[in-house]
């Protein structure tokens, strides 16, 4: 034996020796999976499974999965504890009660609000990018606020679905708040007459929901402009007009001071 090997040994001992951690957590978990039973039925139907696990800092010793019926060890350290509660007849009991009297009845308490639970998205379209030396406009699709997450959002150029790489997705993005949010952007060259449609569909829908965007040309947009203007130009006179009016006509019946009352 080299002096290297002799003081392998050592160290390893030593390490054996340290002291146990001052820290250290226990944590026992309670799981219950629920998945459709066969024939589709409602709750009836239901399977659910139930597992508990027993676990010393990051590490799962022994654990109960109702699918098997009795505690089982994960680890080595574990052995003991599964041995142990597999010897106990009420602890036993206990846990193959659980997935009927801990996992089914809670179903009943959250499906009502969690498993139902329907949302509809705010939809709407903006454009937010236009490169006048290509033409091309992004439309941005922005579909917020909905629960369930799971949806189809399509683009449309006058009713035909728009693919491809012209179609891009953020990620699902989950506000913490049991809503989620999305953003499909589509990258088009927009032309006049055209009509964009933002098309989702969604539980909360009973058919799929459309917001439209139509580009606006020049033309379109200055003489927008040129009615705004006339508006705010009419409603001014209006009411000069109004004070007008309603001030002659004040005159007309000005009350006379009451005399008889300041002597
Ligand atoms: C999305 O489309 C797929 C395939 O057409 C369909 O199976 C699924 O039910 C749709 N999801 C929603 C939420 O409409």
């Amino acid at each position: 034996m080299g002096p290297g090997a002799v003081i392998l040994a050592l160290s390893l001992a030593a390490a054996a020796a340290a002291e146990p951690p001052a820290h250290f957590l226990i944590q026992d978990t309670a799981e219950c999976y629920y998945s459709p039973g066969g024939g589709g039925g409602p709750e009836g139907q239901l399977e659910v499974r139930f597992v508990y696990r027993y676990i010393y800092d990051r590490e799962e010793l022994a654990r109960f999965d109702s699918a098997r019926g009795e505690f089982e060890a994960v680890a080595a350290l574990g052995e003991p504890d599964a041995r142990y509660w597999n010897g106990q007849k009420e602890v036993l009991e206990q846990n193959r009660a659980a997935a009927d009297v801990f996992c089914r009845h809670n179903y009943g308490v959250y499906e009502p609000f969690a498993r139902k639970r329907l949302v509809q998205p705010k939809m709407s379209i903006t454009p937010a990018e236009h490169d006048s030396s290509s033409q091309k406009t992004l439309l941005i699709c922005d579909v917020a606020g909905f629960w369930p997450s799971g949806i189809n959002i399509t683009w449309l150029r006058n009713g035909k679905e728009e693919e491809g790489t012209k179609v891009m997705t953020t990620d699902l993005i989950r506000n913490g708040d049991w809503t989620f949010q999305i953003q499909v952007m589509l990258e088009t060259k927009a032309e006049w007459g055209d009509v964009y449609a933002c098309q989702v569909e969604h539980p909360s829908f009973p058919t799929p929901a459309r917001v439209q965007w139509e580009p606006q040309s020049d033309s379109a947009r200055s003489k927008m402009w040129t009615g705004v203007a006339g508006l705010i130009l009419g409603l001014v006179f209006l009411g000069l007009g109004l004070i007008f009016f309603l001030r002659s006509k004040k005159g007309d019946v000005l009350p006379q001071a009451p005399v008889a009352l300041m002597s």
